[in-house]
């Protein structure tokens, strides 16, 4: 069973992947990014895909423009800790999905497939993230079963809400079992928080757990699930704005360092 750290934008810099993994995360993933923006190669947006050290991380991108995904594919340069790439396919956001891309691509196998293999062909993994559908009655469609059927990912990560649900619904597992009889490999993703839920969702036949919020409150929810020997929360936060601070990376964002804000759900 893996552990993985989920994406999550202004919260997963770095130093946050670093400390998740230091005490437990066995993979971390980068704030979405589209790669229209990285062929620009500008200084913000380069950033955003820097891996300062060797923790393993996947890079999560998102866009729909084939050539300029292969652009920068072209001149990407993987640097030590990269692991692949995740497409995201789960970004709510209205202005994305009106411009079809994030959770509306959910609906479009064949050219996410044809996504997948230009970064195959340049030698990399890659694996998706994905919602159920845009709503209802797409998951009704169960979109996300044909789109897992059909591309040729390393692994899905399905976060088991339609892109209309907010987060006060309760994720629906209820979907993981049909994914894993795809037989590809599925990543559960929906507030999972306990043992419990990662028992359960061993039994489904999932490969592995990803956790966003249930980290941004206890980074060391890892090492807890692994029964680690674990320094105080108290130590490792002062361990991660010491990172920052040595990287020179603006943390006053995270939740993390925000103590005010640390019991965020
Ligand atoms: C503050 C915040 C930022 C997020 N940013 C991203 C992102 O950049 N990319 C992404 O795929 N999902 C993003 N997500 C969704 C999470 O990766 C995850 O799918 C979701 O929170 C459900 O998992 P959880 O119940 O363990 O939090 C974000 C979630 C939160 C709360």
């Amino acid at each position: 069973m893996k552990y993985m750290l989920a994406p999550m934008e202004k919260i997963t810099d770095s130093c946050f992947r670093h400390i998740c993994h230091k005490y437990g995360a066995d993979l971390t993933f980068t704030e979405q990014i589209r790669f229209e923006t990285l062929v620009k190669k500008t200084k913000s947006a380069l950033e955003r895909i820097k891996l300062h050290d060797n923790t393993p991380t996947m890079i999560q991108i998102m866009g729909k423009d084939e050539e300029k995904l292969d652009a920068f594919m072209r001149y990407f340069v993987p640097e030590r800790g990269f692991q692949g790439f995740n497409l995201n396919l789960g970004c709510p956001s209205q202005t994305y999905v009106r411009q079809g891309i994030g959770s509306a691509m959910i609906k479009r196998p064949t050219k996410v497939n044809r996504m997948v293999d230009t970064i195959k062909n340049y030698g990399y993994n890659i694996n998706i993230k994905l919602r159920l559908g845009v709503n209802l009655s797409e998951k009704r469609e169960k979109v996300y079963l044909k789109l897992i059927e059909k591309v040729d990912a390393d692994f899905f990560v399905v976060h088991a809400r339609h892109r209309s649900e907010s987060y006060e619904r309760k994720a629906d597992w209820s979907v993981f079992p049909e994914c894993v009889n795809t037989g590809k490999a599925i990543v559960a993703n929906g507030d999972i928080q306990s043992k419990e839920d990662v028992e359960k969702i061993r039994e489904i036949g999932c490969i592995g757990v990803m956790i966003g919020r249930a980290a941004m409150n206890n980074p060391l929810i890892f090492g807890q699930l692994k029964d680690m020997k674990l320094p105080t929360l108290e130590s490792v936060k002062r361990e991660y704005i010491e990172l920052c601070n040595s990287r020179d990376i603006d943390c006053s964002e995270n939740e993390l360092k925000d103590t005010t804000k640390f019991n965020y759900k």
